[in-house]
């Protein structure tokens, strides 16, 4: 051949070479975010806000909020962070309320999605008749005191709670949805039929038990691993109009749990079980969850262990208005066969909204005196009954000095109530007791009310758990290497790995749980 000619020919496969290169280069990189085209926007300055959480001690920027008006927005969002690859580091996170503890819901210089913007249609709940039961299908953003007070106008309500209502739908069944509820329903998470869900791929997909099974188990308890829900579908029962709300203390652990627990398996008994512990305690208990009637702040102050230790069984009975009498007579009988401090017993009547909605009353108050944003290094273990002794003994007689920084929950729950194929993790055994240290550290205090004591406290009794064997698992878990979330899932690591190499191969969402890093492979 004519060198002329080869030479021609090379150029020409050289220009079409670099045609090439330069289409795919365009193809590749990726278009920035501000020019998506979505219904709704990404904001770029206003993004302080998504840094922050309940627990305000973590406070990682993300580089965009996106604010969503519909599904498909955060499909888009997502497929394009997916289309970037393995090269990118681009996170992104769901945000229901931001009221996690240890920066679960933020994206460092990643994209926030503030899933209260997606509001696209109001509440539905669907009454059929027959056999089926009444449901009601909400967004992801959705708040649960929304969904109660529209439930409510059908005379339905939801089944299952947590003990504060201004959180998120896919926040709570990210995690489990605990109260004192559960011991009957179950957590929030067996009381959901169908989600809809947008992978790490960017996939729109609904799921049930019988359609896409394996995400919708992986998705429930998830920790926002799997996908974001952005629809979900919750079973409903008649509602009640009003609550008995009932107090008593016992001095006795072994007696109280005791009788807490025959009450969660008693046939008749209360529709909500809870209690919570008091350690030295003399004035008047100063914080959020204790405030019992707010009508009347007297009967709080009478509440005052005098340094002893002290248990606080909590009830509630719910009933319709011409109901009054009966509950009466059933809350008598119920109480006859209990051994408590006879004097300590304290009985408010409420309405139900009054009731589940009682947390809100004190988030007010607080928010007043500037101390609901303060630092909140809770801590909340699920330990086997087979421990609950053990751990009693050690943390409430010898860890624990006061709790003048919180609450501390103690109720339990039976497994038969949890589905196994969620992604949740609990203790194994039947029976387990949710244990919630719920401090907060005030701004001016030092000593023994300020963060770096409740933390020291918080890892005392972690190691006690730990060094003792007592099989205790986190609920809202929190760890920061991957060795210790291997320990967290124990035998169930290799499936909880797999469901996030299926669904979210890149590791792009919920980065703030610290579970997958974006830039390593899945191992
Ligand atoms: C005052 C108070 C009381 C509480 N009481 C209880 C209680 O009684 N029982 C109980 O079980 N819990 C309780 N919690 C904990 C609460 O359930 C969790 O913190 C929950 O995550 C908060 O919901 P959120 O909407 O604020 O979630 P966020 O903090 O916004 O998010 C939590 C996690 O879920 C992910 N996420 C959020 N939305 C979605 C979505 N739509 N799809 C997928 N992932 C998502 C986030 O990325 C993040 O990883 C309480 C919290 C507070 C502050
Ligand atoms: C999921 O189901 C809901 C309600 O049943 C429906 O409106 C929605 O379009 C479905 N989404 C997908 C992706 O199929
Ligand atoms: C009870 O609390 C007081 C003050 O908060 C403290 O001085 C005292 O040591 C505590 N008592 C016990 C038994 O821990
Ligand atoms: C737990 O629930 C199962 C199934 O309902 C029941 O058989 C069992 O007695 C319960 N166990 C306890 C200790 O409550
Ligand atoms: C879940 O529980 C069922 C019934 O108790 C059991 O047969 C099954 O092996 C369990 N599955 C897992 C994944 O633990």
């Amino acid at each position: 051949m004519n060198p002329q000619v080869q030479l021609a020919k090379y150029s020409s496969y050289h220009k079409i070479w670099l045609i090439i290169l330069f289409i795919s280069i365009t193809l590749v990189t990726p278009l920035p975010l501000e020019n998506l085209p979505l219904e709704g926007q990404f904001s770029f300055e206003e993004i302080n806000h998504a840094a922050r959480d309940f627990g305000n001690r973590y406070q990682l920027p993300p580089l965009a909020v996106l604010h969503p008006k519909s599904v498909s927005d955060i499909a888009k969002t997502i497929k394009h962070v997916w289309k970037m690859g393995q090269g990118s580091d681009l996170t992104v996170a769901a945000r229901g309320c931001g009221h996690s503890l240890q920066g679960q819901s933020q994206a460092h210089q990643g994209v926030v999605i503030n899933m209260r913007s997606l509001r696209l249609h109001p509440i539905q709940v669907v009454v059929q008749n027959g056999v089926v039961q009444p449901y009601v299908d909400v967004y992801g953003g959705e708040l649960w005191i929304n969904i109660l007070h529209e439930c409510l106008k059908y005379g339905l309500t939801p089944k299952s709670w947590t003990d504060y209502l201004h959180l998120s739908v896919g926040g709570t069944l990210s995690n489990a949805g605990v109260s004192g509820q559960a011991f009957r329903h179950g957590p929030q998470i067996s009381n959901v039929h169908q989600l809809e869900v947008v992978t790490g791929k960017g996939e729109v997909v609904n799921c049930s038990k019988k359609q896409n099974a394996e995400l919708f188990h992986s998705v429930l308890g998830g920790l926002g691993q799997f996908g974001i829900i952005t629809r979900a579908r919750i079973s409903l029962e008649p509602a009640p109009q009003m609550v008995k709300w009932i107090r008593v203390l016992y001095s006795d652990f072994d007696t109280f749990v005791r009788e807490q627990e025959q009450l969660t398996v008693a046939k008749a008994t209360f529709d909500y079980i809870e209690g919570f512990v008091i350690i030295n305690r003399t004035g008047l208990l100063n914080n959020w969850r204790t405030s019992f009637d707010p009508q009347d702040p007297v009967q709080a102050s009478q509440f005052s262990s005098d340094g002893k230790t002290l248990f606080c069984l909590e009830l509630a009975k719910y009933f319709k208005h011409d109901e009054a009498d009966l509950a009466d007579q059933e809350i008598k009988l119920m109480l006859s066969q209990l051994s408590y401090i006879s004097s300590t017993l304290f009985i408010a009547q409420v309405s139900y909204v009054d009731f589940l909605d009682r947390v809100h009353v004190s988030e007010i108050k607080l928010r007043s005196k500037g101390l609901w944003e303060v630092p909140h290094p809770w801590l909340n273990l699920l330990i086997p009954k087979s421990s609950i002794h053990r751990f009693a003994e050690q943390v409430f007689g010898n860890i624990l000095k006061d709790t003048s920084n919180g609450p501390i929950l103690i109720y339990p729950v039976n497994k038969s109530k949890w589905d196994n194929r969620t992604s949740v993790v609990i203790p194994e055994e039947d029976v387990f007791y949710l244990v919630g240290f719920l401090s907060s550290a005030v701004p001016s205090s030092t000593g023994s009310d300020g963060l770096d004591h409740i933390l020291s406290q918080n890892k005392r009794i972690l190691d006690f758990c730990e060094s003792g064997r007592l099989g205790v698992k986190q609920y809202l878990p929190h760890y920061s290497t991957q060795q210790e979330w291997k320990a967290h899932f124990g035998p169930r690591w290799e499936v909880f790995k797999q469901r996030k190499s299926t669904y979210d191969p890149l590791a792009i969402l919920a980065p703030g749980q610290r579970i997958f890093q974006k830039s390593l492979p899945i191992s």
